[in-house]
């Protein structure tokens, strides 16, 4: 038997904090939130976490460590004197986790399966942490259908590879589906921040969300290919004709376990490529890395416009290293240094 749930109801508490759709984890003596390194009898998680309100997620550690250092520099978030920032997670060896302020930027590693066990423990971690209204963003990557290169897309829907709009889980060897909704208004909301002097085009679309990125994503250059080009085209073009505008590997479970969770969320995934055009990635590094700044920034924008409205921007630097002057500093450095 299969469930289509698709409940309209309120999935967190009416103050806004994250409700468990489990009985079990208030019973327990204790959470151990194994792939984070973290845990709510080791840690105290309300005081460490208890201030977020933007959980942003991306594939690679490296990726995520530079966000968290983007943002900081975007909200005016200042750290202590003489500290830096740490991965949270780094004992998992899984994942990374920086936080920033009121921002958690997380890896979140390659497909379904990855995201969906880290989304279990960073919901369960809000819950533990009594976080109220988290936002969560994944930020990505992904292969264009009609569009080129260094396109931004947000996501509007998130379809599988039969362009099925929920993520289906075997449970106790029973099919659960889960609606991939993800906030209509959020995705229009970030379309907004969208700059008309930004040197590339930001889209709103139906996101193809597939188990992996060789066969089928309807690629020639896998180890198996047992498709011709003519075959790929028809359904590629297919896709594009129902709505689809990109590829990517975890969208349908980021929306479908977010909006089961109650939380909103929205996908923001920059395009490598134009996937009717070629299936290799051949842009050089540095256009890549320029091109995976996009997303960033467009959450980013997002993220200052709301603590801004919220006179949340925090520009004073209390605690910081502050340096006024960058040539005395260099001499009490190397005095320092010369001191035995
Ligand atoms: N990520 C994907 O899943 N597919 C692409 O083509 C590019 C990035």
């Amino acid at each position: 038997m299969s469930l289509l749930l698709d409940e309209e109801e309120i999935d967190e508490y009416s103050d806004g904090s994250v409700r468990l759709r489990n009985p079990n984890i208030e019973l327990m003596d204790q959470d151990i939130l194994y792939h984070l390194a973290l845990g709510s009898g080791s840690h105290d998680l309300v005081e460490m976490f208890g201030d977020v309100k933007f959980v942003c997620m991306g594939g690679t550690p490296k990726r995520m460590e530079q966000f968290a250092n983007y943002i900081m520099k975007e909200i005016g978030h200042k750290l202590p004197a003489g500290t830096t920032l740490l991965d949270i997670s780094q004992y998992s060896y899984r994942y990374s986790m920086y936080k920033v302020g009121p921002v958690l930027s997380i890896s979140h590693g390659m497909g379904i399966p990855s995201v969906g066990i880290l989304l279990h423990e960073v919901i369960k971690l809000m819950y533990h942490a009594k976080v109220r209204d988290p936002v969560f963003f994944r930020i990505g990557t992904c292969g264009g259908i009609g569009y080129e290169g260094g396109t931004v897309v947000i996501s509007h829907e998130a379809v599988d590879g039969m362009l099925k709009n929920y993520l289906e889980l075997s449970v106790l060897g029973k099919v659960t589906r889960r609606p991939a909704k993800l906030d209509r208004q959020l995705a229009r909301d970030l379309k907004a921040l969208a700059h008309r002097d930004d040197p590339y085009d930001t889209v709103i679309g139906k996101t193809m969300c597939t188990n992996d990125f060789y066969e089928e994503q309807g690629r020639l250059d896998g180890a198996f290919c047992d498709f011709t080009e003519a075959d790929k085209m028809e359904y590629l073009t297919k896709m594009h004709k129902a709505g689809v505008v990109n590829i990517e590997m975890e969208s349908l479970c980021f929306a479908a376990l977010t909006h089961h969770a109650g939380i909103q969320s929205a996908v923001v995934c920059v395009t490598l490529l134009d996937r009717l055009k070629g299936d290799q990635v051949l842009a050089p590094k540095e256009v890549l890395d320029e091109w995976q700044m996009r997303p960033q920034q467009l959450v980013a924008r997002y993220i200052t416009t709301y603590l801004l409205r919220k006179g949340r921007l925090s520009l004073d630097g209390h605690g910081s290293m502050c340096v006024k002057s960058p040539r005395r500093f260099k001499l009490v450095q190397q005095e320092s240094e010369n001191y035995d």
